[in-house]
């Protein structure tokens, strides 16, 4: 054979060794949050799973402290909560109420974990009686406006609780501002927001729907949450938080939209979130429950995916599975 000159990329990849010195991207447990559905009811051992999302469930206050209990010595540092309430209505004022459910569930873990990172996700959708984010008008509109006061209440509340960090999800316009406002006129001047800055109207949430029990009853979310279709905006939309105070800025979905991690990593110094949501996780559950791919090998990759393309935190519901993976 005459003599060649090619670029030989193999010669790094010859060993374990080897490639684990050169390897570029790596999860580490501190990137990783955890999110937990936590319902309001008499039954302490209340735990439902979820169907569309095996290995998931609606956990009672004390299941949840169990669950985390378990987690917590397994390397979880950070987990993100979610409510389901007894009673929702219009205004969904579970949301905001002290004693509300989520409020409750960070008080019980700040308790036993003052070190773990609660965060609150904030929105209206789980505890309104219509599902949405907003208030709807008697024409079936979701207001932006009038909106923005509750999620103001509902950030204070969950601070007041105790919570390390606010996740506005909701998608209304000026949101962080007003959170910021609210946040630091009740003296948590130190509590950062995490903002679901680039929140695409995604048909990815369908599993978290049966989770959180909080799918729309009439319409959609096209009106507030990002078309699928664009990008660019969504830079409008990570700046617009920023200005407003966000500390954190998030997209979501996130191995579809992958791109627009990148794109904000590359646009903004602010740390970067990536939201691996129900549906992605559900449709890696359903192929490896068919024995069609291999389960800890595309959660690893599709984790190792968010780090490279500029994500520094990543949410996910394989996050307790993939510390066990790390523990070894
Ligand atoms: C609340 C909220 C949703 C998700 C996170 N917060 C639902 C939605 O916007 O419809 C989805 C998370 C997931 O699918 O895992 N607004």
């Amino acid at each position: 054979m005459p003599l060649l000159d090619f670029h030989r990329g193999r010669r790094l990849r010859t060993s374990p060794a080897l490639r684990e010195m050169v390897r570029e991207n790596e999860v580490r447990p501190q990137d990783l949050v955890m999110c937990y559905f936590v319902a309001e009811t008499e039954d302490p051992d209340f735990r439902k799973p979820i169907s569309s999302m095996p290995g998931q469930y609606q956990l009672s206050l004390d299941q949840l402290e169990r669950q985390v209990a378990g987690a917590v010595k397994n390397g979880l540092r950070s987990c993100l909560l979610f409510g389901i309430p007894a009673e929702k209505d219009e205004v969904g004022s579970q949301a905001y109420a002290e004693d509300g459910i989520v409020q409750q569930a960070i008080r019980r873990l700040k308790t036993n974990w003052p070190e773990l990172i609660v965060i609150a996700d904030t929105c209206l959708c789980e505890y309104t009686s219509h599902g949405h984010c907003g208030i709807v008008s008697s024409k079936g509109e979701i207001k932006n406006d009038p909106t923005l006061d509750l999620l103001a209440r509902a950030a204070v509340a969950q601070a007041k609780a105790g919570a390390d960090i606010i996740a506005p999800s909701d998608m209304m316009d000026g949101r962080v501002a007003a959170i910021r406002a609210a946040l630091d006129e009740a003296g948590f001047i130190n509590t950062p927001i995490m903002s679901y800055s680039v929140k695409y109207a995604s048909g990815f949430y369908g599993p978290f729907r049966e989770a959180a029990e909080g799918a729309p009853k009439f319409g959609d979310r096209t009106t507030y949450q990002m078309d699928p279709a664009n990008g660019r905006e969504g830079l409008r939309e990570a700046a617009a938080d920023l200005d407003e105070g966000a500390d954190i800025i998030m997209v979501k979905p996130g191995m579809p939209y992958l791109d627009m991690v990148r794109m904000l990593r590359d646009n903004f110094d602010a740390p970067v979130a990536a939201y691996q949501v129900s549906g992605e996780y559900s449709m890696i559950k359903a192929a490896a429950q068919n024995g069609w791919l291999d389960e800890k090998t595309v959660v690893m990759e599709s984790l190792v995916a968010f780090k490279r393309a500029g994500a520094d935190l990543i949410i996910s519901y394989f996050t307790e599975d993939v510390l066990k993976t790390l523990n070894g």
